[in-house]
Order: structure tokens, then sequence, then C-alpha cells
């Protein structure tokens, strides 16, 4: 006999975004609230919200819905990944050291270097998934953070999250797991020890390529999470409300969509590893993969909708292959329910460590056949 009380699956939680019904006209979807100020009782006290930079309604119920999928204590949304990121080096307090990968998404890169520049922070970068490395730079300096990106864009290395959190948190260092690219249907990193977890949720939380957002979700409260707020509210690095209403929209079918690219992904993933022209393919669900079974271990359902793979010619050639696509559209960006390709090396500048042959795909929901013919036809055509 099935209980009543077994608590719903996350798939069902996230299908009706908790299930939340207005109280007041009994509506199954939430109304956006536009109002940025909210009336004090008479005795100045603030029955409901306070000003829309501190909170709003219409981003509760998805910060909400966040914390569930992720297991946090609470989350946070942001105008967008990087306001997410940022919030929390900036939090740490003045010359705090960060210890960060070598490979992880350039923009975040490029300002943790600035603020090491102007001596904000202290920066050491360490390779992906390098634990003597790691070990070695917590031993030599203490460490306020250390930040992991895993599966990494665009080269989709991988870290061990537990290893991690054990060298950081014994050397007394709190742990940040950027995991965009893993979602919360396939990585729960606060399960795993992580302290904080980030996303772009302009990826696939919202996945339909029209709101630009970032969440933090963390594990416990702490001082460095209240900090965090602080930063979010004095800085209004805020998520508006129409965007926060279309980001809960587009989470509701997130177990849907990534399980749908993620799908497609690995195919197109082994139809290029088959072909003799491509001279390597980054996927974490290929067996092939450095990463394969740190990753088997700490994803489940699927490994991700990007793939990377290298062209085996020049830059030239590769910008040929990525203009001769069809279905693949040539834009920035990944999580989509369309496929997207992009020479990374071009948009990331001289000092990326990634080839000049590799092209990144975000792979999304179409017909998987349709979508390695395109890739096929547009490395023969090159
Ligand atoms: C892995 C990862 N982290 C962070 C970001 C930054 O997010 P946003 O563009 O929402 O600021 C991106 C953007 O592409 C990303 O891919």
């Amino acid at each position: 006999m099935s209980s009543n009380t077994r608590k719903p699956n996350r798939r069902s939680i996230t299908a009706q975004a908790l299930g939340w019904i207005d109280g007041t006209t009994r509506a199954l979807v939430p109304p956006i609230h536009t109002s940025t100020s909210y009336e004090r009782s008479p005795d100045g006290s603030w029955p409901g919200a306070e000003y829309t930079r501190d909170d709003n309604p219409t981003y509760l119920q998805a910060e909400a819905l966040l914390a569930e999928l992720e297991g946090a204590e609470e989350a946070l949304l942001f105008a967008s990944g990087m306001a997410a990121a940022t919030a929390v080096i900036d939090a740490l307090g003045p010359a705090s050291r960060v210890i960060a990968p070598q490979k992880m998404y350039w923009s975040l890169r490029h300002w943790l270097q600035e603020r090491a520049e102007s001596g904000a922070i202290r920066l050491e970068l360490v390779d992906n998934g390098d634990s003597q490395a790691l070990e070695a730079a917590l031993a030599s300096e203490p460490t306020r953070l250390v930040w992991i990106e895993t599966p990494a864009n665009p080269t989709l290395d991988v870290t061990d999250i537990r290893e991690t959190v054990d060298l950081a948190h014994a050397a007394g260092a709190v742990v940040v797991a950027d995991s965009t690219l893993a979602t919360p249907v396939h990585t729960r990193p606060l399960d795993l020890g992580v302290d904080i977890v980030m996303h772009s949720a302009t990826k696939q939380l919202n996945g339909h390529g029209d709101v630009l957002a970032g969440a933090l979700a963390t594990a416990a409260d702490s001082d460095l999470w209240r900090a965090i707020r602080g930063q979010r509210s004095g800085r209004g690095g805020v998520l508006g409300p129409f965007e926060a209403w279309l980001l809960l929209r587009g989470m509701r079918t997130l177990f849907l969509r990534v399980e749908a690219s993620s799908a497609n992904a690995q195919r197109v993933a082994e139809a290029l590893e088959a072909r003799s022209e491509v001279r390597a393919v980054y996927y974490p669900g290929l067996r092939s993969h450095p990463g394969h079974e740190v990753a088997r271990s700490q994803m489940t359902g699927g490994f991700g909708s990007m793939v990377s793979f290298c062209v085996g010619g020049d830059a030239e050639t590769a910008l040929r292959i990525a203009s001769s696509m069809k279905l693949f559209k040539q834009a920035t960006s990944l999580g989509h329910t369309e496929s997207l390709v992009e020479h990374r090396a071009s948009v990331e500048g001289p000092s990326s460590p990634v080839p000049g042959d590799l092209l990144r795909l975000s792979v999304g929901i179409e017909d998987a056949s349709d979508l390695i013919d395109d890739l096929y036809q547009a490395i023969a055509a090159a």
C-alpha cells in the first residue's frame, strides 16, 4: 500500500513549481508583482515585503523552488550569473585568497584576474581536478575560498567534488561550485559537501534563451551568506519581476528539457567520436573522457547538454564548419531548446586555454538524428 506521507519526487515538485496556489484568487500561476514598495503597518513595521531591491514576491517562489531542488537552506536570485558569482567574491573581505580552476567560464576567470591585479583578492589558478596541485596551493597560504566548476565550460573538465571539499574544508576554506552545466537534475553539490552552489540561471534553469539570471543556494546560513545577501541588496543586482516570472515558468519543465538535451548530447558526442576527421571530443558521458568515472559518481541521469570537439585543423577550418551548420545556430550561451555552436578561442581571445580548433556545442531538444546529420554535413563541407 502506498503511503500518502511520502514526499513527492523533485520532478513532481518542479512540474508544479512547489504546488503554489494564490491565497486570494486560487490561481495556479503566480501573478507578476511589479510594485517596488510595500505599505508599512501603522506601527511602522512591514507585514509583507519591504522594497524590491531586498525582496519581491515574484522571485521568492523561484528562489524557494531552487532551494528545494538543490537541498539548500536558502537560495537567492541575481540579475545574472556573473552578478551572483561576483557577489560571492566581493563578500569575502579585502585581499582574501581564492583558488580557482585554470579552465572555467572565461568571463569569470578574467574578472577574477582583474580583481587580483587590483589587489582586491589574491588569486591562484590550479589545474582542474588536480588534487595534488590543490593540496599544495592550500598548504602554501591560508585560503578563504575554493571555486570549482564541474563540468567546466567549455572543455568539460570534471572535478571530484567530494575530494575538493575534503581538502578545502581541512584547510579552513569554503567551497563554491558553479553547477551551471550540471544543473540540479544531474548533480546536487550541496549533498557532496559544497557550501554554496552557483548557477547561471540564464542557461538550463530558464531554458528558453529569453532571461538573463543568476542564482546562489547555500547549505547553511553563515556570515558569508549574510554578506552575500548584503552585496545583492547593496548593489541592487536583483532579478526583475518579469524575468523572475519567466524563470519560474521555464523551471517547471527543467527535468524534461535537461534529460532530453543530455540524451541528445550523449548521442551527438558518440557520433562525433566515430568520425575520423574529428581530433578529440570532450564529453563526460564518453568512456574515453578522463573524468568519466568521477562524473558517473557525482552525476545522475545524464552528463549535461554541452559537448566540445576539436575539428583537427586550424581556427579557420573550425569557423568554416560552424558556419556550414544549418540546424545548429552560430550563437553564444547554452541550455536553450535549440542547439547552438560557437568557436570559443575567437570569443575568449589570445589568453584562452581553449584549443584553436575547438567548437563548443550546446545541444538542444531537437531530434538527435537531425543534429548529427547537420554536424556530419558541415564537417564534410569543410
Ligand atoms: C558556467 C557559467 N558560469 C557563469 C556564467 C555567467 O552567467 P551569465 O551570463 O548569466 O552572467 C556562464 C555564462 O555563460 C557560464 O556558462
